[in-house]
């Protein structure tokens, strides 16, 4: 069976802060995990195989992979976290006050909304056609990539209908494995980190 990997970038600084978006760097226990992910997946998982890792463009995403002893390593911008516009670097807190209308809108249509100059959750599905694509013609992949970015291409894989993939849950600091079956659903295992 094919398998995919997946895993969210380790806590960062804005993570820690409540702030979405940004380009921070991993809080300390973001390294930890950063520095832990290859013993999870020679240990934990029994992978011998070379992984191809596919990072975002984002300092967290590849900070995440920085340990992992595989010579190809992609970044793609396709697999950026969901682009939050305006309210990039601000609290959820910070919005509903700024902006009380958008955030109500988005919690009536968390899959649809757009933020102002940013994106939806359908635009995030769009831009990963091609990331998709390739996946299904590729093995042994691991993605870190955003949370986001991860709901989505987990709902695909999992047939989760689109307008409940912005709810669904991808813990930190958790390996997440996909076995791709040709008819139903992929076979998921968690591996989370002790951290
Ligand atoms: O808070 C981390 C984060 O990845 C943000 O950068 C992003 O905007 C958010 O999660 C996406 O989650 P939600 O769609 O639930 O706001």
């Amino acid at each position: 069976h094919k398998v995919v990997w997946l895993s969210r970038h380790g806590e960062s600084i804005y993570n820690i802060e409540k702030k979405i978006g940004g380009n921070s760097l991993l809080s300390e226990r973001g390294e930890l995990y950063s520095e832990k992910l290859p013993s999870i997946i020679k240990n934990e998982c029994n992978v011998s195989d070379e992984l191809i890792v596919w990072t975002s463009t984002l300092t967290r995403t590849q900070q995440t992979a920085q340990h992992l002893p595989y010579k190809t390593k992609l970044t793609w911008k396709a697999l950026d976290e969901l682009d939050a516009g305006l309210c990039d670097g601000m609290t959820y807190e910070e919005i509903e006050s700024k902006y009380p209308d958008d955030f109500k809108q988005r919690d009536e249509d968390k899959y649809g909304y757009r933020y102002r100059g940013g994106e939806s959750y359908r635009d995030v599905v769009i831009r990963l056609e091609p990331v998709i694509m390739e996946l299904e013609r590729q093995q042994n992949i691991l993605i870190i990539t955003h949370q986001a970015v991860l709901r989505c291409i987990y709902s695909y894989f999992m047939n989760i209908p689109q307008d409940q993939s912005p709810w669904v849950a991808i813990p930190l600091h958790t390996l997440i494995r996909l076995e791709v079956r040709p008819y139903g659903p992929c076979k998921v295992t968690l591996f989370k980190a002790n951290i």
